[in-house]
């Protein structure tokens, strides 16, 4: 039997850049994110998220439909800048509004609301004055949450802070795919110090203001080496010290890697010892995304910087629209791994989901994706094995509710249980969406009849 224990959380995930549109309606800033998708280049497929899923006006249809898929928790992410249009001072009444009157349908619904204050879009107001790189960021972040705190704190359980400060860091200050678009080793360091500083004043506040459970999302991407090569093990290490431990042991532990060092050479600063403290503030939950891993070898060229690692591609796996390896076992050994350096901290999987080309819906509405399907079987069997081998993991949020703008991929990459038809806001369940919702209605039971397939 694959139950899962009893008062396992069945969720999906969303993000507010990604679904909401309406960018700028009701007093609403712009975020860096509204800029930079409108910036030729920016997104590679020409696209903005605009209108999106359209989810600002039609949300009372999608809740209708994690209805319909008996979602138990819902994950999504509050925009500052609806909130805050300068990202600091004034608030804007009617954009804090929207997020409260989403919070109380939902609880109406029994439906639990886990917001996330930081999936990537950051008021443009303060983008201009230097973003994460600008040691304030830390604390304009947690005058923030105060004010969301104040407002929905006696209601929502469960909050998380950043969405996968990695992305942040990596794509935006590393490789410049993302907001703010550049390529700087020496800001990098600052931008992932002053995310975790932010963090840590945010539960700090949360504390003082609020009782119910905090934590942290971080992706998590396990790093194993192309062979036995001592070079390529060294570069697999790396990779995993800047993707994966950069944030976890400053928050867990209160210390960044030894290979930080290493990895950022002479850009690496030498930050006061107290904000550690400030940073390593005690959380009720790890929030995981697992998609993938990567296989890595030594790479000393320029486009393999700042871990000397590229990825190997492995003949005859799987990979998904994103060129991301289906590798479920891998969320076994990673589970497996968490425990052993940071001990039993309750986690959730805050995503796990998988990109595949999706026919149109047919003549009944239906939209078969087998591989999807596959992917969400797969893992929650890992996952299950894992539980069953001693991770203390509490819920699982599958990304995405429905198809929206994967960032620079605009829409060209689907990840939604639920299909969006982005010319006309018409929503279908995929096929994926009804399996997991067997999942969700047996607590995991249905997985075991296909275990020996
Ligand atoms: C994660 C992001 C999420 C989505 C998925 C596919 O890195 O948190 O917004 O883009 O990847």
């Amino acid at each position: 039997m694959t139950t899962f224990p009893k008062d396992f959380l069945w969720g999906a995930a969303t993000a507010a850049f990604q679904i909401e549109g309406s960018p700028l309606a009701d007093g609403a800033g712009p975020s860096n994110w509204l800029r930079f998708s409108h910036q030729p280049g920016g997104i590679l497929t020409g696209e903005n998220a605009d209108i999106a899923c359209d989810h600002y006006q039609r949300w009372p249809g999608d809740l209708d439909l994690m209805r319909q898929l008996g979602l138990q928790a819902y994950r999504f992410s509050l925009s500052w800048s609806r909130i805050m249009p300068e990202g600091t001072g004034a608030v804007n009444g009617p954009g804090l509004d929207f997020y409260a009157r989403l919070v109380d349908a939902l609880l109406d619904a029994g439906i639990q609301p886990v917001p996330t204050l930081f999936h990537w879009d950051l008021p443009d107001a303060l983008a201009e004055r230097g973003g994460w790189r600008n040691r304030d960021c830390a604390e304009w972040f947690a005058d923030y949450a105060g004010i969301v705190f104040q407002r929905l704190g006696d209601r929502v359980p469960r909050w998380t802070t950043h969405n996968e400060p990695w992305v942040v860091v990596d794509a935006g200050y590393v490789h410049g795919v993302h907001p703010p678009g550049i390529r700087d080793l020496s800001a990098a360091p600052h931008v992932t110090h002053n995310l975790l500083r932010g963090h840590g004043l945010a539960v700090q506040n949360f504390r003082a203001e609020c009782r119910g459970e905090i934590g942290i999302v971080v992706n998590q991407e396990p790093k194993d080496a192309a062979g036995d090569d001592p070079a390529d093990q060294a570069a697999a290490r790396r990779a995993d010290a800047y993707m994966n431990r950069q944030f976890l042991d400053p928050v867990l532990l209160g210390s960044y890697p030894d290979e930080m060092a290493e990895i950022f050479a002479a850009h690496w600063p030498d930050f006061p010892a107290a904000d550690f403290a400030q940073i390593q503030q005690p959380i009720d939950f790890l929030g995981v995304n697992y998609y993938t891993r990567s296989v890595n070898r030594f790479d000393p060229s320029p486009t393999a910087q700042p871990v000397q690692a590229s990825q190997v591609r492995r003949p005859g796996a799987l990979y998904t629209e994103m060129e991301w390896e289906v590798r479920p076992r891998s969320l076994y050994e990673l589970l497996m791994r968490l425990r052993k350096l940071y001990g039993d901290i309750p986690l959730f999987i805050t995503e796990n989901g998988a990109a595949f080309a999706d026919p149109q819906p047919d003549e009944d509405g239906r939209i078969a994706d087998p591989l999807r399907t596959e992917y969400f079987r797969t893992h929650l069997l890992a996952l299950y094995d894992a539980v069953a081998d001693g991770s203390v993991v509490r819920g699982y949020f599958a990304w995405s509710l429905l198809d929206n703008f994967e960032w620079t991929f605009g829409f060209s990459k689907r990840f939604g249980l639920i299909g969006v038809d982005f010319a006309t806001g018409e929503r279908h369940l995929k096929d994926s969406a009804l399996f997991y919702r067997d999942v969700i209605a047996t607590n995991g039971e249905i997985l075991s009849d296909s275990r020996s397939r």
